[in-house]
């Protein structure tokens, strides 16, 4: 079989089904190809189930990219209100979770049925369960072969996403064709992703695992604060995820543990209010329990000893505890990687696609789209953002 169409699209996943059906609502056939048996499977796992389909404080210093200003124009020209009004035209529940952060008052089910019902009406002809065997260029037109048959295209979409998860259909595709057009791709890293800890802290918070505490975690001048969870593998939670993308193998984490009080000053006071107690009482009076235990013995392995009672406590001594509390500084083993990772640093570098088309320079005809592209949010709604903006502002242009 030999099929033509004005445009392709491979991967139907949240950037690729938002191309297809706003490049069909501009009157173009569109043949959108995907080889998993389900479009959608991230949108569908997203958000814990309710995806956080979108931000809206989203800025361009949401994103980390080697091109920061590549994202400004994209994001500009579609924006979350945008999106917020398609959700509301499809009479989608939604709630605001955290400031700005907007996730399905259901279920993420809504979100992927929202995107396939946009295909349909736009005329898409999605395709599952189709791979896709070479992609050939002509001076103005595409050719893949694929295990529908040979197809003929106007222009190729590439939305086939980055590494994160290949259980739900993740692949290199879009990286290794971006090679074999001459294209640089930068190095790749899983983000927004679990730490693995060494055994020795492994084992000394594996008791605590389940539990969550809010504190501030920092790496290589970012700062987060957001609660962490102490999970049986490592440590998760907003914070973790937030600051993974920040972090190299090798790097240290500085943890907060109280970040709302400015230690020095509360400890001082403590010590002149409480002169009778243990500044550990106090500790698991601010923290869980059993949380603020296990950290008065790791304080205690730094050589930060608290007197018997806080009257005791010199000047030197409240200070090093303030400091310690504040800076506690670790060095995961790693991430989790791939397996679980919600995205993909790093890819293609954007400096070889324009920022108006998302066509290679050079190479109208080809564009790339979504996380495939060296451009990552961060958490809290940004990366679906990304996905619609990138999408539609590519489709406009065909
Ligand atoms: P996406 O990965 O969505 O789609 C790529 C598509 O290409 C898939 O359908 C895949 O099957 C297909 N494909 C891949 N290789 C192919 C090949 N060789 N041939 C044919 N097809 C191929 N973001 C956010 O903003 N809010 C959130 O709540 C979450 N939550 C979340 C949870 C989890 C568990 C994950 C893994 C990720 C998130 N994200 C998120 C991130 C978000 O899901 C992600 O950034 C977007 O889905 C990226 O959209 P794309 O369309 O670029 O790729």
């Amino acid at each position: 079989m030999s099929k033509t169409a004005d445009v392709v699209i491979i991967g139907a996943g949240a950037a690729g089904l938002m191309c297809a059906a706003t490049a069909g609502y501009q009157g173009k056939s569109v043949l959108l190809l995907d080889h998993s048996n389900k479009p959608a499977k991230k949108v569908l796992m997203s958000g814990g189930g309710r995806c956080n389909f979108t931000n809206l404080n989203t800025t361009p210093a949401n994103f980390l990219s080697a091109n920061p200003h590549f994202c400004i124009s994209a994001l500009k020209r579609y924006t979350p209100q945008d999106f917020l009004e398609l959700v509301e035209r499809h009479g989608i529940d939604y709630v605001e979770k955290a400031p700005g952060q907007l996730f399905c008052a259901n279920t993420s089910k809504d979100i992927q049925q929202l995107l396939l019902t946009e295909a349909d009406w736009a005329g898409v002809d999605l395709q599952m369960n189709t791979s896709i065997e070479k992609v050939s260029t002509t001076a103005d037109r595409v050719q893949l072969t694929t295990s529908l048959g040979k197809i003929d295209a106007g222009a190729l979409v590439v939305a086939t996403g980055g590494l994160s998860i290949p259980t739900l259909g993740a692949t290199g595709f879009g990286y290794d064709l971006a090679q074999q057009l001459g294209l640089e791709v930068l190095p790749t890293q899983a983000g927004l992703v679990p730490f693995t800890l060494h055994p020795e802290l492994k084992a000394q918070l594996a008791p605590l695992s389940g539990l969550s505490c809010d504190v501030s975690v920092s790496c290589n001048g970012q700062t987060f604060t957001e609660p962490m969870l102490i999970t049986h593998r490592g440590l998760s939670g907003p914070a973790m995820l937030q600051i993974s993308s920040y972090w190299q193998a090798g790097d240290e984490l500085s943890i907060n543990w109280l970040p709302q009080f400015n230690l020095k000053t509360t400890l001082a006071k403590l010590r002149q209010e409480q002169p009778r107690t243990h500044f550990s009482s106090w500790l698991a009076e601010q923290l869980p329990k059993r949380l603020a235990t296990v950290l008065v013995s790791l304080l205690k392995e730094q050589g930060i000893l608290l007197p018997e009672r806080n009257a005791d406590a010199s000047n030197n001594q409240l200070e090093a505890l303030a400091y310690a509390l504040e800076n506690w500084t670790f060095k995961p083993a790693g991430t989790e990687g791939y397996r679980t990772a919600e995205v993909t640093l790093g890819g293609i570098n954007t400096q070889q696609i324009s920022s108006q088309t998302f066509a290679v320079k050079n190479l109208e005809q080809v564009r790339f789209i979504g996380e495939v592209l060296d451009v990552t949010g961060q958490l809290g709604g940004y990366n679906f953002q990304w996905a619609w903006a990138s999408a539609v502002a590519c489709a406009r242009s065909l």
